[in-house]
């Protein structure tokens, strides 16, 4: 019977990882001293209006050697707003100036910081297909993860 339980609780810990569910409006998302978040899905209740994406740099390294960005837009806009943050570059934050296909984006941040960003869900389509993912140094080639509304 124990090891029946630890077995259901081992499945629940590792359905966890596959995908962080928000329980409200507010999610928390880690990202470390690799080029990967601690999610590659977030889902966030149709019924939110705002939604917050609390960000985490979970690693050693400062943002120079290994900075993290949390950026949401639709999956389409990603390699455009990516090509543009190369050309920002460091000085620019990775990031176009006042790019409009961003949906939301937080600081940069490095190892031990933390970040946060809230954006209305106002202008989210449930059927539409969004990616939240890192720009700086084009992490976002596999630092990125699915966005969705849900309900
Ligand atoms: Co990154």
């Amino acid at each position: 019977m124990k090891i029946i339980t630890r077995l259901a609780l081992t499945l629940v810990t590792v359905i966890s990882s596959q995908a962080v569910f928000a329980d409200d409006c507010t999610v928390d998302v880690e990202a470390g001293d690799a080029l990967s978040f601690n999610t590659t899905k977030i889902e966030i209740p149709a019924s939110c209006a705002n939604a917050t994406i609390n960000f985490k740099h979970t690693g050693r390294l400062p943002a120079a050697a290994m900075g993290h960005n949390w950026v949401l837009s639709k999956t389409a806009d990603l390699q455009p707003i990516q090509n543009d943050g190369n050309v920002a570059g460091a000085a620019g934050g990775y990031l176009k100036a006042d790019d409009p296909r961003v949906i939301a984006a937080t600081a940069i941040i490095g190892g031990g910081e933390s970040t946060s960003v809230t954006f209305a869900t106002a202008g989210l389509n449930a059927g539409e297909a969004y990616s939240f993912f890192c720009t700086v140094m084009s992490h976002s080639v596999v630092m990125k993860g699915t966005f969705a509304l849900k309900g």
